[in-house]
């Protein structure tokens, strides 16, 4: 009874954001950022409705760094009842204080794990990137001097990526580098400053599947 009784009141505090979601002109791309985040949490619940992923994500699994993504993708609706349900929803479902997200654009399927002191301000991610803890993507000297990521880019545990510099492709960022330097596609950087040490092959594309890391 109880049990059900929480559920009730859980799905009554999910429905602003249902709302928004659905009103949402990238509802696409929130669709497959959920998509990817079930598939590493549990991939045995690929084929639940939107709704029902939401819940899985926000309430059974209670992943935070989910709330983050799916605030920022919303941003700053320009209508009034999207202004006020996203008022209410971020105080029923608060989002992570220390994971700041504020980069121009995004591609779909970002995975941020544990992300406590991340901030991730770039010019531009591509898509099902991977990043971790402690990480801070963002302006060297400059506020506009960021970086341009490419697709399924892992940034390890600690690392720091500043700069107008880009980097490549499946490129993967190894945990505590500093990387101030392009980094061609399939590199792997270690260090402090980070030198590019070998060809990094398929293992950013295998570790941000989330598969092996979740
Ligand atoms: C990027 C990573 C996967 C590289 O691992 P790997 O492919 O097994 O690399 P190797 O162990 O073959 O190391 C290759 C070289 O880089 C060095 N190296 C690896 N990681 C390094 C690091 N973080 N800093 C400095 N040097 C590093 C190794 O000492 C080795 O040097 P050598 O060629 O002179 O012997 C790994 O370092 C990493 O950062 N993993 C992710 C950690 C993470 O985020 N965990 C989440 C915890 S919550």
């Amino acid at each position: 009874m109880f049990d059900k009784i929480r559920i009730i009141v859980r799905k009554i505090k999910l429905y602003p954001l249902k709302i928004l979601v659905r009103r949402s002109q990238v509802r696409d791309v929130i669709k497959k950022d959920m998509d990817r985040w079930v598939r590493m949490t549990d991939n045995s619940r690929s084929d639940y409705s939107v709704f029902e992923k939401l819940y899985w994500l926000i309430y059974a699994e209670n992943i935070e760094e989910f709330r983050n993504l799916l605030y920022y993708r919303i941003g700053s609706p320009a209508g009034f009842l999207e202004r006020f349900l996203l008022n209410l929803s971020r105080t029923l479902i608060k989002p992570v204080d220390t994971l700041l997200i504020s980069s121009k654009s995004i591609g779909p399927g970002l995975i941020i794990k544990h992300g406590y002191g991340t901030v991730i301000d770039a010019e531009k991610i591509g898509d099902n990137c991977l990043v971790f803890q402690d990480v801070v993507v963002g302006f060297k000297n400059e506020a506009d001097d960021r970086p341009t990521i490419g697709n399924y880019v892992h940034i390890s545990v600690g690392s720091k990526v500043l700069g107008n510099i880009t980097i490549g492709d499946h490129a993967v960022i190894a945990a505590n580098s500093v990387v101030t330097k392009n980094m061609p596609p399939n590199s792997l950087a270690v260090g402090i400053p980070a030198r590019i040490i070998k060809d990094a092959g398929n293992k950013a594309e295998y570790v941000a599947s989330g598969e092996i890391l979740a």
